[in-house]
């Protein structure tokens, strides 16, 4: 999904989700479990202010396991409810409620103690573009709901949603935009394809997505292409290599440089080489984390 962001199309936005939150019990704030840091709304906790939040880090399929459990841990200390899953696939989609259950259990407790009725948490998910929010919300329901590429700004009948025994969850998710300023945020929106028509130029996407490679993965890197060139040989000589090898050539028997940077951002998009984050959890803490 393409969506142009522009200061009043992002105060929208904002408002919108900002009037959906008085509905509801808990945020699910989703984020791509790869880039746990640079795919999160930077206003994001001005938005959603005290009101309880399960950190929901999707396309755990795509990630490294070992850097997704420090993200949870930091989301815990940060008095989240982090759970991770993968919603295309339906996996881990019941701890989604149970965190809910988990986040809510001292308003409901209160809400008890003043004699009211039992009753469902209500629920909403908030998230920047391509997370897979419209994902979730159907294999949450069980059924096709939310449609990918929902836009904000368009206002339709809001609906809830049943989801186990507790849950109510609202049908539309709310859309924020994402970081802009970071030229490296924006390489790891790009390479993960949260942000599909770049503010980067391609180019530069493709070296940082081969570079992180060749520095925390080189032997399945090579493996992966086939190729037979160093961690220290510079990034023509590995466009090169993976261009010839995968046959990517122009007139005159020239690599197609083009075609090898589609190539290389498509397989590190889709996970085809490995699974990462790009988000290393101590280089951010010391880089961006207060
Ligand atoms: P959004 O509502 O937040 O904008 O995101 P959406 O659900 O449209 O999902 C964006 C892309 O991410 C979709 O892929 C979707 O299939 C994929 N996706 C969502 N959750 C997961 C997950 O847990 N694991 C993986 N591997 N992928 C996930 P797409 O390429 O746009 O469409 P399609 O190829 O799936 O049809």
């Amino acid at each position: 999904m393409v969506i142009q962001w522009y200061p009043g199309h992002m105060a929208k936005a904002k408002r919108q989700v900002t009037e959906q939150l008085k509905k509801v019990d808990v945020v699910f704030e989703l984020v791509d479990a790869r880039i746990p840091y640079s795919s999160r709304n930077p206003m994001i906790d001005e938005v959603i202010q005290q009101k309880p939040r399960v950190v929901i880090l999707n396309k755990k399929d795509m990630a490294n396991l070992a850097e997704l459990e420090k993200w949870a841990t930091y989301f815990e200390e940060q008095g989240f409810y982090p759970v991770a899953v993968d919603a295309k696939h339906g996996k881990n989609l019941k701890q989604v409620e149970q965190a809910a259950i988990k986040a809510t259990e001292e308003k409901f407790a209160r809400e008890r103690s003043k004699g009211l009725k039992p009753r469902a948490i209500r629920a909403m998910i908030v998230g920047i573009p391509n997370v897979g929010k419209s994902t979730l919300i159907n294999k949450l329901a069980n059924r096709a709901i939310a449609k990918t590429g929902n836009t904000p700004g368009v206002t339709k009948q809001q609906q809830w949603i049943k989801i186990g025994k507790s849950l109510q969850l609202l049908d539309t998710p709310g859309i924020l935009w994402p970081k802009f300023e970071d030229q490296l945020v924006g390489k790891k929106l790009s390479i993960t394809g949260a942000i599909k028509d770049s503010i980067v130029h391609l180019d530069e996407v493709a070296i940082y997505g081969l570079e992180f490679l060749r520095e925390h993965d080189y032997d399945n890197l090579v493996k992966h292409y086939n190729v037979d060139v160093s961690q220290d040989d510079d990034n023509i000589a590995w466009f090169e290599a993976i261009g010839r090898r995968r046959g990517l050539l122009q007139r005159g028997n020239e690599v197609d440089y083009e075609a090898v940077i589609e190539l290389i951002i498509n397989e590190i998009r889709n996970a085809k080489i490995g699974t990462y984050t790009f988000d290393i959890f101590s280089e951010i803490e010391r880089d961006y984390l207060d």
